[in-house]
């Protein structure tokens, strides 16, 4: 089985497993895609996206809304935002929701979430 190469937060990284894994349990701070799916592609983890300027903007969005209960949903959240406003700078509430879509908040925040990637695209004005 030949090695799954790819890039994580900006190292070339391979992995020498089952491409059926998944992201979550090979990274263990990730999401459901098969990591064979990732093959030639460059992963960003929340580790490598705090990295960034962007972040900074994101995190002290959320922080300054509140939108953070119990932070299970946190990261994925803010990556799920980053991919958004990283298409769409600036997104109405509508494509906010259906961005934010495929990740579940237990603590049911939502409406804080949206205001935070809002406040976010508002102050991170050309970041994105
Ligand atoms: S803040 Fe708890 S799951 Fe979203």
């Amino acid at each position: 089985m030949p090695d799954i190469s790819f890039v994580l937060n900006g190292k070339e990284t391979s992995y020498a497993g089952s491409a059926t894994e998944r992201l979550l349990d090979v990274l263990h701070n990730s999401c459901c895609v098969a990591i064979g799916a990732v093959v030639g592609s460059c992963v960003v983890t929340l580790e490598g996206y705090r990295e960034t300027e962007r972040y900074a903007v994101m995190d002290k969005a959320f922080a300054d809304v509140s939108a953070v209960q119990c932070g299970f949903c946190t990261p994925g959240m803010i990556l799920a935002a980053e991919a958004l406003l990283s298409k769409n700078p600036h997104p109405d509430e509508t494509e906010i929701r259906e961005g934010l879509s495929g990740n579940l908040c237990r603590c049911t925040g939502y409406n804080a979430i949206i205001r935070a990637v809002q406040k976010a695209a508002e102050e991170g004005n050309g970041l994105w």
